[in-house]
């Protein structure tokens, strides 16, 4: 573990609330482990900004009658293989797909994959869950 440092800051007193708010709404039990936690959520957002290797899951969710689709999908993560670690498929309702794509890359690699598979016809929604390897955030 680490050296512990302690610091004061400065900061005004509506801003200062709006914080001690956002502590307690997201039950944090203390205000250091807040602001280290939004330290790391920015320098997973600056990993995100570069070529740096990260961690994300990109979840689909798709029309299964759709022609082809299915295969597409699949061509598109064997087409980048090297990045795909594992995929989980659900059969949702009757019509419809879910499909959870667990990556590890580089950022732009990653984002690259997950708007080609959101531009396929018949894909309803693609969100990207970013994430980090967690190598610099202790
Ligand atoms: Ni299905």
């Amino acid at each position: 573990m680490s050296e512990l440092i302690r610091l004061s800051l400065s900061i005004e007193k509506a801003l200062f609330d709006k914080f001690e708010k956002l502590v307690e709404k997201h039950k944090y039990v203390n205000r250091s482990e807040f602001i280290r936690d939004m330290i790391r959520d920015l320098l997973v957002s600056e990993e995100w900004q570069g070529q740096h290797e990260v961690l994300g899951t990109i979840t689909l969710i798709y029309e299964h009658h759709k022609r082809e689709l299915s295969e597409k999908l699949t061509d598109l993560q064997h087409h980048h293989h090297n990045i795909v670690l594992a995929s989980t498929h659900l059969h949702l309702t009757e019509k419809i797909c879910a499909e959870m794509i667990m990556l590890k890359g580089r950022a732009d690699a990653v984002n690259e994959l997950t708007d080609k598979l959101r531009q396929q016809r018949g894909v309803l929604h693609a969100s990207l869950t970013m994430s980090s390897t967690g190598i610099n955030l202790d």
